[in-house]
């Protein structure tokens, strides 16, 4: 038997350079995105956004450390039973779920001795003779009137080969996959257990034996570098990759520039990845903490009636003069309270002080429910009504808003200054206490809490002025211990909206009195507690949730009311109504911390710029800011304000600052200079047969030539790129259009110089491209005849075509006499078109070139414009039951198709299709349109011309009127024709295809 031999397999080239299973990562990364708030390391702060999918993370490091060993397929196939994307891993799975019970697996599976594994209630009681005991699977339980359950003695095996049956019988792997677990949901000694010995057979030639994957990643490891792999990740954010990274049994580095990051990085891995011990200290830790906290206030009587009642929440609004009037007015976007509890707010005018009493009512009808949707904010302006008049004055008006100097817009609100937290009197936003919602005495610490909301009292004002009395004698203090914030806001393009909106110019202004108390005695208890570190991560969830850019939504707890967490989107919102959560309304829930806790590996996490990594690693995997819509360096200063004084010290050697101008952001020059930087420096930092990762959103091929710019001189070599689509259906509503990840292999570029000319260079692209795609096209039939569904999708061989051109082009180092840093470097004119912007375009084309829909000619292919080829391509997807919006995106931008809208019957994500033939309308055939002009225009008019009756000799007579090359385009015309007969949905349009197909047969055999 071969021993494990270290570093005898140094140079073997990656399994993820060849194949990957995209569609199926997709499928599952999506998956765990629908988790929101259940996804492993969401819970240690939601305000984090754009972690990436750790099921993507860990067939990215899968997919890097295990070699090719000349048998794709069946590479494919191990590296699948590590993923438990295979049969068995999903029927484990699906077991796990248990959603497939026996009533399913009875009617899809056939066998002769069903009451071998089922049973039902009254099954004893049979006679011998009953019809049911001798039927046969498939069976329908439902229509026999049984309750199937299985039988007592099944063992665990049988019924999941029976669910694996039963899984055979649907049609795609994503049918399957809904019906499972999360592969990391399930146990993951018990996920495996079958698989060690085909993959161990499967690498024996190397020695490997291993019973888990960190048992083999490190044999994977040792093989190529000598030791258990090192990954990287200078760009750590929310910490996704180094946790994955680790999770699978590799030593990690990871690292980031900002603090925040870092805090949200070192809790994964080490709170939701904290060995057992430390877990049960940080429970302890928290309840400890929570338990002084509840004390504290229930000793300053802050938050209770005089009843013992509770608070839960209280909601306040802006309150402000009508210019008009002299009234003071409340500013409430709607008066609605709680959908749930008919709770509404009501304004009774009050002559003597020119003001509003706001009672709260509850359980009103439906009819004054509905009313009180309107409040007295609408589109901008202040609107209310007073003695049968309705005044109305845009916020802008009362805010003072005017032009400066420089063109900017400028306000007459007051600039708070650093001792303020509350509005000063004569300030044009005051501030109002409106409503309160509380908790039943005897609730307050049970699971279940009754709450009901009520208006506000004397007594609860007195405990307002209490509250606030007691920060306007502290703040001083709590600043300068750093319990309480104290540091400006920064303006910025996030930072400028509540300065300019509410002139607050502090962070701690973005909180009241109640939020400025509740965050400094808390976060006083957790200084004090052994678990400091699990309290900044606490501290900054508690900010999230409890500040003034709050806003209560009506629709929370099931249309109970609730407030939202300030980073519910990605900017700095402000409310004219919020709500503030009591200490009640954080309830004691803890971090979810993993049941298996991280194998014991190195695992480092420093603040420091991409561009300084303090460790070599074997794999960089980084998902870098491009184009970032999230600006994290703004978004995250709302934190470092209330944690940077006096860290714990597992944070304490970092700096505590974003370090705005050392954040690599944007798309400029800038940009790829930072990004040059940091990725130069990661090259450094990798053994030659190391590699290296990088994600990015896929927009268009200028992303890609930046990209590649910018690895290029850093000295990489791209290998293999790969698409996946991550984003889910409800994301996908409101960004309105769809982001899909690209993967992007690197290895360093071998030494030397090459130098090339595109007249050489385009040639070779084309011929890899070629290769490339051929290659996958045929693991595609093979994998087809065995499985019935293909491994790779059109985007896939499209993206491969990308990579393919890169690959090529990124091994020169000079092209066209420009060295590739000084091409990087280089600033770019707006619209330029460079070197590899053109050779990116070729390969596209030379990709779309071989993506002939099946049934159409290549001949016809090649001489189709963009948006003939997207149509026929889209119209071929069609009929495999594609229906993805971001396979139409993909391919529109591949075809270079400029509004492929027009050509689109639904655009629906998950329900896309193009428009049938009838649904054309005439000004979308018209001249100026895309598609009109074409052949396919002429034809789509002709099949309409003739499911509208008229004769097909009238139909072909116009066609050859309007076709001046009809003669040369016949053959074409009637191989696309053939196409329609073939694919398009409606039957009509079929025979009508066919039948104008056989009309132009006959002409030529007419010899007109
Ligand atoms: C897209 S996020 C990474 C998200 C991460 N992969 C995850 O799953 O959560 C990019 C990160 O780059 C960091 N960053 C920006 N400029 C940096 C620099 N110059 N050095 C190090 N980190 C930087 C930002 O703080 C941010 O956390």
């Amino acid at each position: 038997m071969t021993t494990l031999q270290a570093l005898s397999n140094q140079e073997a080239p990656s399994l993820i350079e060849a194949v990957f299973p995209a569609q199926k990562v997709s499928f599952e990364a999506q998956s765990e995105r629908k988790a929101v708030a259940a996804q492993t390391l969401t819970g240690l702060g939601s305000y984090w956004k754009g972690r990436k999918p750790l099921i993507l993370v860990r067939a990215i490091i899968l997919g890097s450390l295990l070699p090719q060993t000349g048998d794709s397929e069946r590479d494919l196939e191990i590296f699948e039973k590590l993923m438990a994307f295979d049969d068995h891993g999903l029927a484990r799975r699906a077991f796990a779920q248990g959603d497939l019970k026996p009533k399913h697996i009875a009617v899809r599976v056939s066998l002769s001795n069903p009451w071998d594994f089922f049973t039902f209630t009254g099954f004893d009681d049979l006679p011998k003779d009953s019809r049911i005991l001798n039927v046969e699977c498939p069976f329908d339980a439902d229509e026999e009137g049984i309750n199937l359950r299985w039988a007592r003695d099944v063992s665990e095996d049988t019924k999941i080969e029976l669910i694996e049956r039963a899984l055979a019988t649907f049609a795609s792997y994503e049918e399957k996959a809904s019906l499972c677990k999360r592969p990391e949901e399930v146990d993951q000694d018990w996920l495996y257990a079958p698989i060690w010995p085909a993959v161990n057979e499967h690498f024996a030639q190397w020695g490997v034996s291993a019973r888990s994957i960190p048992e083999l990643v490190e044999q994977m490891g040792i093989l190529r570098f000598g030791r258990r792999p090192r990954v990287g990740d200078t760009f750590s954010g929310g910490g996704s990759i180094p946790f994955e990274a680790a999770r699978l049994g590799c030593d990690t580095y990871a690292a980031d520039l900002n603090p925040i990051a870092c805090m949200l990085t070192w809790g994964a891995m080490n709170v939701i990845g904290a060995p057992k011990k430390q877990r049960e200290m940080f429970e302890d830790a928290q309840r400890a903490v929570m338990l002084k906290v509840d004390q504290e206030l229930i000793k300053l009587g802050v938050e209770h009636d005089d009843k013992g009642n509770r608070a839960k929440a209280y909601l306040y609004c802006l309150e402000t003069e009508c210019p008009e009037t002299g009234w003071m007015v409340p500013m409430l976007p709607s008066r609605v309270i709680s959908p749930k509890l008919g709770a509404i707010a009501k304004l009774t005018p009050d002559h003597a002080n020119k003001r509003f009493t706001i009672d709260v009512v509850s359980n009103v009808s439906a009819k004054e429910l509905k009313a009180a949707e309107k409040g007295t904010v609408d589109d901008g302006d202040l609107v209310y009504e007073l003695d049968g008049k309705t005044y109305r004055t845009p916020v802008k008006t009362l805010r003072g808003d005017y032009r400066g100097a420089d063109g900017s817009t400028l306000n007459k609100l007051r600039r708070w200054e650093k001792s303020d937290f509350i509005p000063r009197p004569g300030d044009i936003f005051q501030e109002r206490l409106y409503a309160i919602q509380w908790i039943t005495k005897d609730s307050i610490y049970e699971h279940r809490q009754n709450t009901y909301f009520r208006g506000i009292s004397d007594l609860d004002l007195e405990r307002e002025q209490k509250v606030a009395e007691l920060v306007a004698s502290s703040l001083e203090t709590w600043q300068a211990e750093g319990l309480v914030s104290d540091m400006a806001i920064e303006p910025g393009y996030n930072t400028n909206q509540p300065i300019r909106e509410r002139g607050w110019t502090h962070w701690h202004h973005l909180f009241n009195s109640r939020q400025i108390l509740l965050q400094a005695i808390t976060q006083k208890a957790w200084r004090e507690s052994d678990a400091a570190a699990l309290g900044w991560l606490n501290l900054a969830k508690m900010a999230d949730f409890n500040s003034r850019l709050c806003r209560w939504a009506t629709s929370q707890g099931g249309g109970l009311g609730g407030p939202k967490g300030v980073f519910s989107n990605q900017a700095l919102n402000t409310f004219y109504n919020y709500a503030t959560r009591s200490w009640s309304g954080f309830g004691v829930g803890s971090f979810r911390m993993a049941e298996e806790p991280l194998p014991n590996v190195e695992r480092e996490v420093v603040s420091a710029p991409a561009d300084q990594p303090a460790r070599r690693c074997d794999y960089w995997i980084t998902d870098p800011p491009y184009a970032d819509a999230v600006n994290y360096h703004e978004i995250t200063e709302f934190f470092i304000a209330w944690l940077r004084k006096n860290p714990p010290p597992e944070f304490s050697d970092w700096i505590w600052d974003s370090r705005r101008a050392l954040v690599i952001k944007g798309s400029g020059d800038d940009f790829r200079r930072g990004m040059v930087g940091a990725y130069s420096a990661m090259a450094e930092h990798m053994p030659d047969n190391g590699m290296q990762c990088v994600m990015f959103t896929h927009q268009d091929t200028g992303v890609w030539s930046d990209m590649v710019g910018i690895f290029w001189a850093a000295g990489l070599q791209v290998v293999a790129a790969w698409y996946i689509a991550t984003e889910t259906t409800s994301e996908l509503k409101k960004g309105g259009y769809v982001q899909g990840t690209v993967i992007l292999m690197l290895r360093k570029r071998q030494e030397g110089e090459r130098t090339g000319f595109k007249q050489r260079i385009l040639p070779a692209v084309r011929a890899e491209v070629q290769r490339q795609i051929e290659s996958m096209m045929n693991l595609n039939e093979e994998v087809k005849d065995k499985l019935g569904e293909p491994v790779f999708n059109d985007s896939d061989l499209q993206m491969a075509g990308y990579a393919a051109a890169l690959k090529v082009l990124t091994a020169y180092t000079q092209i066209g006499g420009e060295d590739v840093t000084n091409f990087a470097l280089r600033p770019r004119q707006s619209g330029e078109v460079t070197v590899v912007d053109e050779i990116v375009q070729q390969a596209a084309e030379a990709a779309n070139n071989l993506l002939v829909p099946e049934g159409l000619g290549a001949e016809t292919w090649a001489r189709l414009t963009g948006i003939e080829r997207f149509f026929f391509r889209m119209m071929d997807m069609e009929t495999t039951g594609a229906k993805k919006l971001d396979n139409y995106q993909n391919f529109a931008k591949a075809f270079r198709v400029e509004d492929y809208a027009r050509v689109m019957g639904d655009m629906a994500a998950n329900g896309a299709r193009l428009k049938t033939v009838t649904e054309f309308a005439s000004r979308d055939l018209s001249d100026s349109t895309e598609i009109g002009p074409t052949w396919l225009g002429q034809l789509i008019i002709g099949l309409q011309q003739l499911l509208a009756e008229v004769e097909p000799q009238v139909v072909i007579g116009q066609i050859q009127a309007d076709l001046p090359e009809f003669l040369e385009a016949r053959p074409l015309l009637i191989d696309m024709l053939a196409f329609f007969e073939r694919k398009a949905a409606p039957k009509e349009v079929r025979d009508v295809a066919e039948v104008l197909g056989a009309r132009m047969k006959n002409l030529r055999a007419l010899g007109q």
